[in-house]
């Protein structure tokens, strides 16, 4: 047997965002230090853009077919995205596609961060410990996922509502979907919030981070903020970088090796059993 982990991020030209994949990975090989650990990214164009400019990245099935031709057996696929969209509906096809063309015999997938509601209690657990230590009681905070108009976008929602029970200051908000920074603005303003704390909701950083949220554009969500009257305090750090986010994936990636154990064992039963006849 020769195990695996392929993490599956978005992907990011970013250094920062590359220096926070680096550090999870770290994690990752320490907690399981059984398994080599590789990185793959699901955006194509993320890809065209880093081959571009002279950095090669592997897709999910690329990453899988090399693992198979280096003959790893067993490879656990860890989702770095937050909720179960399009993305990684796509991450799971390739696996699928992967397992087809000569990728590792046994492969299992690893969920994203906001699958279950017991993720959804989690993350807004980690959330709320990770909250920036400076913010002031009547400071709002608004973190800014993606977002899709995918049907994944209820785990944002629920994220939200389970947020609203500790803290009717901090918003869920995302780039693309229902929830826009425009929507939000009304509500926070009825906070009677003057300073907002501006999170990415987005496991690294990247160019939504960087420009769409905390950018110096008339459009980002921090001149939008800014443009109704508030302070705006943007935070650049991604989810894989705070611990109790981290841990969520961790665990999830547990779940996926543990059913890959399991399919170890049976298979040594089963060789077992042969032999016996
Ligand atoms: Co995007």
């Amino acid at each position: 047997m020769k195990k695996g982990i392929l993490l599956a991020a978005f992907g990011s030209a970013s250094p920062l965002g590359e220096k926070a994949l680096n550090g999870f990975a770290e994690t990752v090989s320490g907690r399981f230090p059984d398994a080599r650990v590789r990185f793959a990214f699901t955006s194509d164009r993320m890809r065209t853009r880093l081959a571009a400019a002279g950095k090669k990245t592997d897709s999910v099935k690329k990453a899988l077919c090399r693992m198979g031709f280096e003959r790893y057996t067993h490879v656990a696929v860890q989702s770095l995205h937050l909720i179960p969209g399009l993305e990684y509906e796509s991450l799971v096809e390739e696996t699928r596609a992967a397992q087809a063309h000569g990728g590792p015999k046994h492969i299992a997938v690893g969920k994203p961060l906001l699958q279950e509601p017991e993720d959804v209690r989690l993350a807004a657990n980690a959330l709320l410990a990770h909250l920036p230590p400076e913010r002031g009681p009547d400071e709002a905070v608004v973190c800014m996922g993606h977002g899709t108009w995918h049907t994944g976008a209820a785990s944002y929602e629920a994220l939200a509502r389970t947020l609203a029970l500790s803290d009717k200051r901090i918003f869920i908000g995302t780039l693309e979907g229902e929830h826009s920074i425009d929507c939000l603005l009304p509500a926070i303003t009825a906070t009677g919030a003057k300073t907002v704390w501006l999170l990415p909701l987005l496991s690294i950083i990247g160019k939504h981070a960087e420009q769409d949220m905390a950018g110096m554009s008339p459009d980002s969500w921090s001149s939008r903020i800014r443009k109704a009257g508030l302070v705006c305090k943007p935070v650049l750090q991604g989810t894989v970088e705070y611990a109790g986010f981290a841990e969520i994936w961790l665990m999830h990636l547990a779940t996926a090796l543990g059913v890959l154990t399991a399919k170890q064992l049976l298979e040594t039963t089963v060789t077992a059993t042969e032999s016996e006849v």
